[in-house]
């Protein structure tokens, strides 16, 4: 069974273990650590159009509720129980999300009919993007504990959820939160949109909205709130690795969906091209990928705005190998100086929390990461709409930007995916 270990002190830990959820040796100060599975499942399908339970078997969750007691029925059972909460609650279960070439944009984008541009549609998903699938995990990890009395509360004493993001894994774990009545609290920047702040409190969350400071003018202030409320009781709920591993284990459903249905499409891609703002998604959808196409280059895009992790890239190269940098910590990874800024507003995370995993991913692809100017990442928005009609956000088609960034690169008869992974509000 595999294990999870921390990638910058090697601190192992059983995926058996209740709340592994941070390196025993992070401090509140000091979240430079990050448990990561120190293996990936062999692609293991069950027929279901709900990931979770088609790929429910490669799930470190699995594996957790099995210790557990739980049978693999009684685990499709609560799988169900709760996707069908959650639907009532956001009117989307968890499904397939759709992967088809996007024959006018590929036709667009100078590309010949053996290859072309495949779009990954995640914003009919929960929530309206691809972050529930991050999050149900953690959901399913803090439900079993509690139903086997597992857990160090009751249905009446628990503690408080608590998330910080600036907009869809907001509304995700407020989502997920809402669909259990379970109280959570999110963190949210000064310049939240109405739109996400209107939804939020439909859904019942407790919004703090978080303020940079002169004491502490770079790193994300919302982050630091989110910790020292992780630290006085609050459950971490939320995207970040270093914050909660359990994020780590659906994500992957993303990179297993695609690899499915790209069996079924009969196609084998060179690269995908996937928006960078933590980095759990881009890590998470290479790995999940790499189960059936270990050679698809990652090319992690991010704009030009805030490309921390384009840094963390070329310094880790200089200073001994891009692979396993995590004992580098300090010397690769630190919140990006500039207050970030474009719109594609949320891939601005001041740090690539998850930088290390996909560095490791870029590595063992032969991929690199790719920064998009603005003007490309508005050019991308625009086309993207345009070509495909799907209702996409700037955020969401971010990976698309970096496909136009650099395309001279890309032969034209290379298959390329691209996730556009939220809607646009
Ligand atoms: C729509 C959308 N796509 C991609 C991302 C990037 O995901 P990650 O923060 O895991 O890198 C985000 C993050 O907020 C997002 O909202
Ligand atoms: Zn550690």
């Amino acid at each position: 069974m595999a294990n999870l270990v921390c990638v910058r002190c090697g601190e192992t830990m059983p995926v058996t273990q209740p709340m592994s959820f941070v390196c025993p040796r992070a401090t509140i100060y000091n979240r430079h650590h990050s448990l990561v599975l120190d293996e990936q499942p062999k692609l293991t399908v069950r027929e279901s159009f709900n990931p979770f339970i088609a790929f429910r078997r490669m799930l470190m969750w699995a594996s957790f509720a099995d210790a557990l007691g739980m049978s693999d029925d009684q685990q499709v059972d609560l799988i169900t129980v709760l996707t069908g909460r959650v639907k009532a609650v956001d009117g989307a279960g968890f499904h397939f999300t759709p992967l088809r070439r996007a024959d006018d944009l590929s036709r667009h984008l100078g590309f010949s009919d053996e290859g072309g541009v495949w779009i990954k549609d995640e914003t009919a998903n929960v929530a309206g993007s691809q972050k529930a699938r991050h999050i149900f995990t953690e959901l399913l990890h803090l439900m079993s504990l509690e139903i086997y009395g597992r857990a160090p509360w009751t249905f009446a004493t628990r503690p408080e959820l608590a998330i910080a993001s600036c907009g869809n894994a907001a509304i995700a774990a407020a989502t997920l939160a809402a669909s259990v009545n379970w109280p959570i609290n999110v963190f949210v920047p000064a310049d939240a949109s109405e739109t996400v702040l209107n939804r939020l409190h439909e859904l019942d969350a407790k919004v703090n909205v978080s303020l940079r400071t002169e004491e502490n003018p770079t790193g994300d202030p919302c982050v630091r709130e989110f910790r020292i409320a992780v630290s006085d009781g609050c459950i971490p709920f939320g995207v970040q690795g270093p914050e909660n591993a359990w994020c780590l284990d659906g994500g992957r459903t993303i990179g297993w969906e695609i690899a499915e249905q790209a069996r079924i499409k009969n196609v084998a891609f060179s690269r995908a091209y996937v928006q960078v703002g933590g980095g759990a998604f881009a890590a998470n959808l290479s790995q999940g990928l790499a189960t059936a196409q270990p050679n698809v280059k990652l090319m992690a895009v991010q704009t030009a705005g805030c490309a921390p992790l384009e840094r963390a890239w070329r310094l880790a190269g200089e200073t001994g190998s891009v692979r396993d940098a995590g004992s580098r910590w300090e010397t690769c990874m630190w919140p990006w100086e500039s207050t970030p800024s474009s719109i594609a507003d949320g891939i601005l995370d001041d740090e690539t929390y998850d930088w290390v995993s996909v560095l490791n991913q870029m590595d063992a692809t032969k991929g690199r990461p790719v920064v998009a100017s603005e003007d490309i990442v508005r050019t991308a928005w625009d086309h993207g709409r345009e070509y495909t009609g799907i209702n996409v956000s700037p955020t969401g088609s971010a990976g698309l930007a970096g496909l136009v960034a650099d395309r001279r690169n890309v032969r034209d008869d290379e298959n390329v995916l691209v996730v556009f992974s939220g809607v646009l509000r």
